[in-house]
């Protein structure tokens, strides 16, 4: 299928910001209050409300869920005016609810924006993920290779020592095999307990971050998103759909995915030219979270397109009751 490259993506790039500002203001009063769902629901109204006032014509194609589980940014919703034109987006109104909910670093609203057809629709279920920043020859490390030869392939293009290295996997009983094969050759670890999206970024700014690589498994969804960030910043990714049950290739299947032994490469999760905004949440490493003070707030937004490959970091100030 041929893909219109030109969505007006200049133009919509500060629209995108304010759509991912406002989800992370509506989920500032419930940081730290224990109460994920809250949370989660206040950032989904205000993404929706925002996205509303974008004259786009937009269809959700990563979001909330499938119709029946998601009211509101399922999975097919149509968000926009519907002046302008046709755009595909893909989103996650708040990336990492129990961060939030503990007020744990690293906690972001996302979305993405591209014109139709340029993002997988990748399913509810997880993907195997690999990941490294910019600079590198393609495919030096891939998902074939065992953790041990990636980091000794990184180590080995980056003229340092696998100890000099240090992976991002979230903390889960599923990767102890995976995390004691890597702290084995000798490489650190970050282990983080949720929010892969930003564990991914991570990489793309090593020299801020600490973070070379990225491996493990997490949602599918958040794969997609991840990979519209890294076609911003640079960086290589890779993802594998990994299925439990045969509902989940069903899911597969009813979003057109023949293939579910698939190695995606990034450029294959988005396929064309894509604009991302993330706003933090809770601090963290690539973004500062919201700031609360008396009849003030202040968010930090990365707000980006691949386009161009302009990455601005945007402070914005608010007059708050
Ligand atoms: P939520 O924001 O929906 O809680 O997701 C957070 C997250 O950590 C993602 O970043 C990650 O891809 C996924 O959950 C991992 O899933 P699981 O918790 O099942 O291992």
């Amino acid at each position: 299928m041929s893909i219109p490259k030109d969505f007006n993506d200049r133009m919509l790039s500060l629209g995108l910001a304010r759509v991912a500002e406002q989800a992370a203001i509506a989920s500032a009063k419930l940081v730290g209050h224990g109460d994920e769902k809250a949370a989660d629901q206040a950032a989904v109204n205000a993404m929706r409300d925002q996205l509303n006032k974008l004259d786009i014509k937009g269809v959700v194609v990563i979001g909330e869920g499938e119709r029946d589980e998601a009211p509101m940014l399922y999975i097919g919703e149509e968000v926009g005016t519907g002046n302008g034109p046709g755009v595909d987006i893909a989103l996650d109104p708040l990336e990492g609810t129990t961060l939030t909910a503990k007020d744990m670093p690293n906690a972001l609203t996302v979305i993405a924006m591209g014109p139709r057809g340029s993002m997988l629709h990748a399913p509810d279920v997880y993907m195997e993920k690999l990941a490294i920043g910019p600079g590198f020859p393609e495919d030096v490390v891939t998902l074939d290779m065992t953790p041990t030869e990636r980091v000794e392939a990184l180590a080995k293009v980056k003229g340092c020592k696998p100890s000099d290295i240090t992976c991002c996997i979230l903390e889960r009983p599923r990767h102890e095999e995976m995390i004691a094969e890597v702290r084995a050759t000798g490489a650190a670890i970050r282990l983080i307990t949720d929010g892969d999206v930003a564990g991914v970024m991570h990489c793309a700014e090593s020299h801020l971050t600490g973070i070379d690589m990225y491996m493990g498994s997490g949602g599918a969804p958040e794969g997609v998103l991840a990979s519209a960030a890294l076609k911003c910043m640079g960086g290589q990714m890779y993802g594998k759909l990994l299925f439990r049950n045969d509902d989940e290739k069903a899911r597969a299947a009813k979003a057109g995915i023949t293939d579910l032994d698939k190695i995606y490469k990034r450029d294959e999760m988005v396929t064309a030219d894509v604009i991302f905004a993330a706003t933090g949440v809770t601090n963290g490493s690539i973004l500062s979270g919201i700031k609360r003070e008396p009849g003030w707030i202040t968010t930090e937004t990365i707000l980006m397109r691949s386009k161009t490959g302009s990455v601005r970091r945007v402070i914005y100030r608010n007059p708050f009751e």
